[in-house]
């Protein structure tokens, strides 16, 4: 019998921050609105010739994680990388992952999750890992989002909210079971896929239809969200999964000692903090500095709540995230 734990984390940002004041420069917003609406003041974006893509991200905060804790890449047994930027359509990330790494073989798969996608993929990394079958799992965070962006006044709902980063821990197997992973609660809704979504091209509308119709409305390539509802669902998904697994931890609100929500919106988080009287020492905020970075922004908080030495051995970590497809989720962590 194995729990799974995690032993090593990482991150990487690219440098070039954007802050709301270069936005009030390309689209009508300001920083007031974005600061109000959201908490965010500035994120980062790739800048264009940087030679970073979503897998290069995601391999420079695995390098990191992987040297944390003690390993080398050839110690790693699987590979998840979850992402909604992908760098191709297909592959996933996850081989790129694997072969920037110099790791002869090793299955890596993508998990396509979205904004849960980090949750769910520490959910399977732990399955894989009590039953056996994989040591040492990587499980990356990574998002290139702002190359496909609607820079202008008509995407600003989207485009000011989201930034780019990566994410990344190793998990390996432990025979301790009162520490790691003690539970983890995953949910989809597919009733609303399409309100937070990108569908085109897709497999009904081919890019060769696209192009032939070549209609300057057609933004179907674009992000689509409707916020308003995105938001209602995510308060009341936080909340619903972040008790289910106070239940089956037998943990009070209280015992919490950090509660790590996707960076959605700092409204939702406050939102969540209040409904279960948590202090602010007990919930991780960067969206602040980062923006929303998807898949990567839970692994991203959790490296800087573990390099400021907020997660040490002992720490109850709850990690929770709600998104599109809809998709929520939590993992409760004795660390
Ligand atoms: O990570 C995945 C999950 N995502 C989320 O959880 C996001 C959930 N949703 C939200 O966080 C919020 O809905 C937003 C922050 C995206 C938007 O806030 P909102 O309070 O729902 O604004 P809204 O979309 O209802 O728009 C209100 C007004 C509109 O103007 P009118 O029609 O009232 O004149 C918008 O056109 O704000 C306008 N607006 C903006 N103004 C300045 C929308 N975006 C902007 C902007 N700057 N960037």
């Amino acid at each position: 019998m194995f729990n799974s734990k995690i032993i090593g984390l990482g991150k990487y940002l690219p440098e070039n921050i954007v802050t709301n004041a270069d936005l009030e420069k390309i689209m009508e917003t300001s920083d007031a609105w974005i600061q109000e609406r959201t908490g965010i003041e500035e994120r980062r974006h790739i800048a264009k010739g940087d030679g970073n893509s979503t897998s290069m991200m995601g391999v420079k905060a695995a390098r990191i994680a992987i040297e944390r804790a003690g390993l080398v890449p050839q110690d790693i047994d699987f590979i998840l990388f979850a992402t909604l930027s992908p760098d191709y359509y297909f592959p996933g990330s996850g081989v790129l992952v694997q072969e920037a790494l110099e790791i002869p073989d090793c299955p890596a798969m993508d998990i396509r999750m979205q904004c849960s996608g980090f949750v769910y993929a520490v959910a399977t990394a732990d399955q894989f890992i009590k039953t056996g079958m994989y040591k040492n799992v990587l499980v990356i965070g990574s998002e290139y989002h702002s190359g496909g962006l609607d820079m202008t006044t008509r995407g600003r709902n989207i485009s000011v909210i989201f930034g780019d980063g990566a994410g990344a821990v190793v998990m390996t197997r432990t025979e301790n079971l009162s520490e790691g992973v003690l539970s983890s609660h995953l949910h989809s809704q597919g009733k609303y896929a399409e309100e937070l979504s990108l569908i085109g091209p897709n497999t009904g509308r081919w890019v060769p239809e696209i192009m032939e119709a070549n209609d300057p409305e057609d933004i179907s390539y674009y992000p689509y969200m409707n916020g308003q509802f995105v938001f209602k669902n995510a308060v009341v998904r936080f909340a619903e999964v972040i008790k289910e697994g106070l239940e089956k931890t037998s943990w009070s609100a209280d015992q919490i000692d950090l509660l790590i929500p996707h960076q959605a919106n700092l409204r939702i988080a406050q939102f969540v903090q209040k409904k279960f009287g948590l202090s602010d020492d007990q919930v991780y905020n960067n969206i602040q500095r980062y923006g929303n970075t998807t898949a990567a922004s839970i692994p991203i908080a959790l490296t800087e709540a573990w390099e400021e030495g907020k997660v040490e051995q002992g720490t109850k970590v709850v990690l929770a995230a709600f998104g599109s497809g809809f998709t929520w989720g939590s993992v409760m962590i004795q660390w």
